[in-house]
């Protein structure tokens, strides 16, 4: 791809290097199906996906490969969990800074009698914990929670609110979309009943692969979302309720499981705590370089320990979209402009309706890239 891609917050690019090549081995020279034959590149790619499972649980601290359920994205994860958990009567907590992926779903469930409540963040996107704990209510089933936000990078205290809902014995339910990968994920540390994941952003894999990882308890009170073929128990008609067949009916995405295979013992190799000192050395010159700009409003914390590689700002006497498509035309940077399927966050940061411009960093990224981009800002406003 030429210019500069600033919008791996969306999808990450490059995938890390031999995602491709691993993908094309199993269409090229595997090509089975799993758990449905009896013949070697069948059992090749049953060794493959079920090791898959234990990369994602080595590198967010979990012991039960078999607890690893993959579904084709983090949206599909997430409605596994919401529409199978909730009943009527329950309510739910949530944060004002939720993506579309949480609140569709969700606001779906309304119908079925359920309660939403949004604790409020304040301006830079940060919660305070006193106000999770008043906020808790009786019927309170399940507390679902961003680990950080998609629009301004704030990352939400979750291990603190792992703490409440352990001693309350709430269900906790995390959405990873854009930590996984960027920060050290440890699902025991977080007190966490399920943690959805997708492979394409942090996690450095192809489209179409995601999942979650559940606890036995969680997974137990679950009613599966879509019901068919595993290749287990065949005789039955009803289906199977251990895991993972329980949440994974249909064939998989075996060249999506590949990539992801290989493109998590690329990140296991290289250690998220060194991706993350990467990308924060970028955002950091980034965001005192546009702190120097005149007519830029920047979105969210400055401090750098509160954030993840996501980087908001808005332009007030401009058109937000405007400087979007002329860094693309113009400079070939690639950025994502408007509410970014985050409506309420955007209303809680003041960023609504006019949205932001959000640059997002990889590890890919480098410190010529950034000041390219901040001159290229400069050029727009003039
Ligand atoms: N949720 C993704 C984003 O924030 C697609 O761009």
């Amino acid at each position: 791809m030429d210019g500069i891609y600033l919008d791996h917050a969306a999808t990450s690019f490059p995938k890390a290097p031999g995602v491709a090549a691993h993908m094309n081995n199993y269409l090229v020279n595997i090509g089975s199906n799993v758990n449905r034959g009896s013949y070697n590149s069948s059992f090749s790619a049953a060794n493959t996906v079920y090791e898959t499972r234990e990369l994602i649980c080595k590198l967010f601290n979990f012991d039960k490969p078999d607890n690893v359920v993959f579904t084709k994205n983090i949206t599909e994860s997430l409605n596994v969990l919401i529409k199978g958990l909730l009943k009527t009567g329950d309510h739910v907590l949530v944060s004002s800074m939720e993506h579309n992926a949480v609140m569709r779903p969700l606001n779906s469930t309304l119908k079925n009698g359920i309660e939403i409540s949004r604790v409020p963040c304040d301006n830079l996107g940060c919660l305070s914990l006193e106000t999770v704990e008043k906020m808790i209510k009786p019927n309170t089933k399940a507390v679902i929670m961003t680990h950080a936000s998609n629009v301004c990078g704030t990352i939400l205290p979750l291990e603190e609110i792992g703490n409440i809902c352990k001693k309350k014995n709430i269900c906790f339910i995390i959405d990873c979309a854009q930590t996984a990968g960027f920060l050290d994920l440890d699902f025991v540390k977080l007190n966490a009943d399920a943690l959805a994941f997708t492979g394409h952003k942090g996690l450095l894999g192809p489209q179409g692969i995601g999942g979650f990882i559940i606890n036995d308890n969680l997974a137990k009170k679950l009613e599966p979302l879509i019901e068919g073929g595993t290749g287990s128990v065949s005789e039955q008609e009803i289906q199977p309720q251990y895991l993972p067949d329980k949440f994974e009916a249909g064939t998989p995405n075996l060249p999506g499981i590949y990539g992801l295979n290989a493109a998590l013992k690329y990140i296991l190799q290289k250690e998220v705590k060194n991706i993350r000192k990467t990308e924060l050395s970028l955002t950091k010159l980034f965001i005192q370089s546009v702190k120097k700009v005149k007519g830029i409003k920047l979105i969210g914390s400055e401090n750098i320990t509160e954030r993840t590689a996501i980087v908001s700002l808005d332009f007030p006497g401009h058109d937000n979209a405007d400087i979007s498509h002329q860094l693309a035309k113009d400079f070939n940077i690639m950025t994502r402009c408007g509410l970014h399927c985050a409506p309420s966050a955007h209303k809680t940061l003041g960023t609504f309706p006019q949205g932001t411009v959000r640059f997002s960093f990889s590890q890919f990224n480098n410190k010529k890239e950034v000041k390219l981009t901040v001159n290229a800002i400069k050029s727009c406003l003039l």
